[in-house]
């Protein structure tokens, strides 16, 4: 999970200023996704998490091809654009939470990517006992990760 797990953070890390939405609301006078999503955070959180999973590659041999890192890598900042154009649809804004979708949509969105793109790996990579461990992991790591940041000043709330 590494590369989604750098994704993220490394996303916040940026930023950004140019949305992917283009500033432009959805049907229902929302924003599609919010200003909280950028070009600039996918692109670095990309590229970061790609880094840390090649290194982790080089050393293991565990992702089987640079592609499945990016799958990885890219997929978990997709996840998070999913999330957040579900929460502007629920009418959540920027900004604010969305319990356990928050933490988990890194998760979803990564394995999506590598179910749909790279299955043989993805369903010889992460049998049950694995999966269950990291839909309990995240939680904790994604709120250890998110109070690091709001101490640090990366982000203005604590989640
Ligand atoms: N960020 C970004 N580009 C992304 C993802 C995140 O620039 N693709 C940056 C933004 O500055 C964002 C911050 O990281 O505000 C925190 O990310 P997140 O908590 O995922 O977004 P929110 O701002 O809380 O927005 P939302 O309510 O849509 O989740
Ligand atoms: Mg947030």
């Amino acid at each position: 999970m590494l590369p989604a797990y750098i994704s993220s953070p490394g996303a916040v890390l940026s930023r950004g200023k140019m949305p992917i939405d283009l500033g432009k609301n959805f049907f229902d006078g929302r924003r599609i996704l919010g200003r909280g999503k950028t070009f600039e955070g996918l692109a670095l959180g990309t590229l970061l998490g790609f880094i840390a999973g090649v290194i982790v590659e080089l050393y293991s041999g565990l992702y089987g091809s640079y592609f499945n890192i990016f799958l990885l890598s890219f997929g978990g900042l997709f996840g998070d654009i999913c999330n957040s154009f579900l929460k502007r649809r629920l009418g959540i804004e920027q900004g604010k939470k969305l319990p356990v979708l928050d933490q988990l949509n890194l998760v979803f969105g990564s394995w999506f990517l590598c179910f749909v793109f790279s299955r043989d790996w993805f369903l010889e990579s992460f049998n049950w006992y694995i999966a269950i461990t990291v839909l309990v992991m995240t939680p904790l790591l994604h709120r250890a990760a998110n109070i690091a940041a709001y101490k640090l000043r990366l982000k203005d709330v604590p989640w």
